[in-house]
């Protein structure tokens, strides 16, 4: 496969998925890297993170997950130079039961981005560990997983890596970790350190040494259909956004 494809997944709700894949994506593309978003979330927060309408029918995730159309027939310029997306519709939600019956329906994702030619492929996945997210690990070959700085943050990882363990003792031996990253983290709040430094004693250098901080500048520029970089280039939340993009091209994965 000529395209590094990353999913950004963590079967826990609210940490920051759709945030880093939307941000990580633009700071990719604004340094000059061929970079496709594929928003597989049937909530669409992806698409429309990027002010984009929810695609319609087959004309979406929905329909290249199925293998019903091409990737190519379905991906979007955005207003962004080298960033496409393709956009997500609530149809999705139904692939799961439409996926279930079919023998392949492990690999269908990997079969329809076989083709893509891209430097980097993101994919926002949905909570959960349903056929979805086993899709986007098989098609992957990276992931990043964000981790938000609150109590439970812990909870939930060991079963995320048993079936990130899972999935290479099966479908895709070549998926590696990129790492983990800290999202939400908020200095005024003792918890959040409390957090990070248990996440970083546990996974040492697998946690990436950058850390998005709590910044209500991302989630202004999400309401305004923008990647926060392009919202405002000087708040928090860019700058570490840009930094993580730094860091991700100089990681080995794990
Ligand atoms: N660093 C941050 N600072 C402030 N708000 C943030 C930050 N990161 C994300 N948010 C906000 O928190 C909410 C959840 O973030 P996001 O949608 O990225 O999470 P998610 O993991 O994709 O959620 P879901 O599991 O529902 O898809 C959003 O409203 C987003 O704008
Ligand atoms: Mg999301």
């Amino acid at each position: 496969m000529a395209s590094d494809v990353v999913a950004i997944i963590n079967q826990k709700g609210g940490v920051g998925k759709t945030t880093t894949t939307v941000n990580l994506a633009t700071a990719l593309a604004v340094a000059g890297k061929k970079v496709l978003v594929l928003d597989l979330d049937p909530q669409g927060n992806a698409t429309t993170g990027f002010g984009i309408s929810k695609g319609r029918g087959l004309y979406s995730s929905y329909g290249v997950l199925l293998g019903l159309v091409k990737q190519s027939e379905v991906v979007q310029r955005t207003y962004i130079d080298g960033l496409y997306m393709i956009p997500s519709t609530i149809d999705l939600s139904a692939a799961e039961v439409e996926l279930f019956p079919q023998k392949d329906r492990d690999s269908k994702l990997k079969q329809a981005l076989a083709d893509a030619d891209y430097d980097y492929i993101f994919i926002d996945c949905p909570p959960g560990f349903g056929l979805i997210n086993i899709n986007a690990l098989n098609a992957s070959n990276k992931i990043i997983i964000p981790l938000q700085c609150e109590f439970y943050a812990l909870e939930g990882l060991a079963q995320l890596f048993n079936t990130i363990q899972s999935v290479r003792n099966t479908i895709n031996k070549d998926l590696m970790v990129s790492g983990i990253l800290l999202t939400m983290f908020d200095r005024r709040n003792s918890l959040s350190s409390i957090v990070a430094n248990d996440v970083r004693s546990h996974f040492g250098n697998l946690v990436f040494n950058t850390v998005i901080p709590r910044n209500v500048r991302i989630s202004e520029a999400s309401s305004f259909g923008k990647p926060v970089i392009l919202y405002d280039m000087r708040s928090s939340g860019a700058i570490s956004y840009i930094e993580l993009a730094r860091e991700f091209l100089s990681r080995k994965s794990k």
